[in-house]
C-alpha cells in the first residue's frame, strides 16, 4: 500500500510546519519566562504541546496508509516580542497561516479523490476554529487593555492563562 505521492509530500510539508508550530510557541514561552509572565509561558508550553501531537497526528495517520514520512527542516523561530500583543498577532497570523495550509489539503484531497485523508483532514479543519478563536479571544483582551499596557489587567491575564492544562489525547487506535 501506498499513498497518493502529491499527498504525502503535501502532509510530510504539514508535519513540518506542525512542529515549526510547537517550535514557536515553545520560543513565546520562553520568552513569556524571561519577562516574568509565567501564565502567559504556561499557556504557549501547553499551545506547544497540542502542536506536538497535531504534527504527530499525521505522522500516525501516514504510516497508517502506508506513507512514507520524511522529516524536513525546521527553520528558526523569532526569540522576541515587542509586547504580549505583538506575540498574540503573530500568533493569529501563524494559526491564519496553518488553516490556509489545511484548506490546501482538503482541496487537494477532494481534487485527488482521496476520502480517507480528506475524512481525517475535517478534524483538523474544527481544530483551526478553535485555533484562531482562542488565539483572537486573548488577542481582543489585550486590544482591550490598550497598547500602553495596564499591569494590573495584564497580572489577572496572567492569573487566568496559568490555569491552562495540556490534556493528552483519548487512546484511540484510530488516531
Ligand atoms: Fe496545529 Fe495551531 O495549528
Amino acid at each position: 500500500m501506498a499513498m497518493n505521492p502529491k499527498i504525502e509530500k503535501e502532509l510530510n510539508e504539514q508535519i513540518m510546519w506542525e512542529l515549526y508550530s510547537s517550535y514557536m510557541y515553545l520560543s513565546m514561552s520562553s520568552w513569556y519566562e524571561s519577562i516574568g509572565l509565567k501564565g502567559f509561558a504556561n499557556w504557549e508550553s501547553v499551545q506547544a504541546q497540542e502542536e506536538l501531537e497535531h504534527a504527530m497526528k499525521f505522522y500516525s495517520y501516514m504510516i497508517s496508509r502506508g506513507g512514507r514520512v520524511k522529516l524536513q527542516a525546521i527553520k528558526e523561530p523569532p526569540t522576541e516580542w515587542a509586547s504580549p500583543l505583538d506575540a498574540f498577532e503573530a500568533s493569529l497570523e501563524h494559526e491564519k497561516f496553518v488553516t490556509s495550509r489545511i484548506n490546501l489539503l482538503v482541496e487537494l484531497a477532494i481534487e485527488e479523490r482521496d476520502h480517507p485523508t480528506n475524512n481525517m483532514l475535517q478534524w483538523y479543519v474544527d481544530e483551526q476554529v478553535e485555533e484562531e478563536a482562542n488565539a483572537e479571544e486573548i488577542l481582543n483582551q489585550l486590544r482591550l487593555m490598550g497598547s500602553q499596557g495596564n499591569s494590573s489587567l495584564l497580572y489577572m491575564l496572567d492569573k487566568e492563562l496559568a490555569t491552562r492544562v495540556y490534556t493528552p489525547p483519548a487512546t484511540d487506535k484510530k488516531n
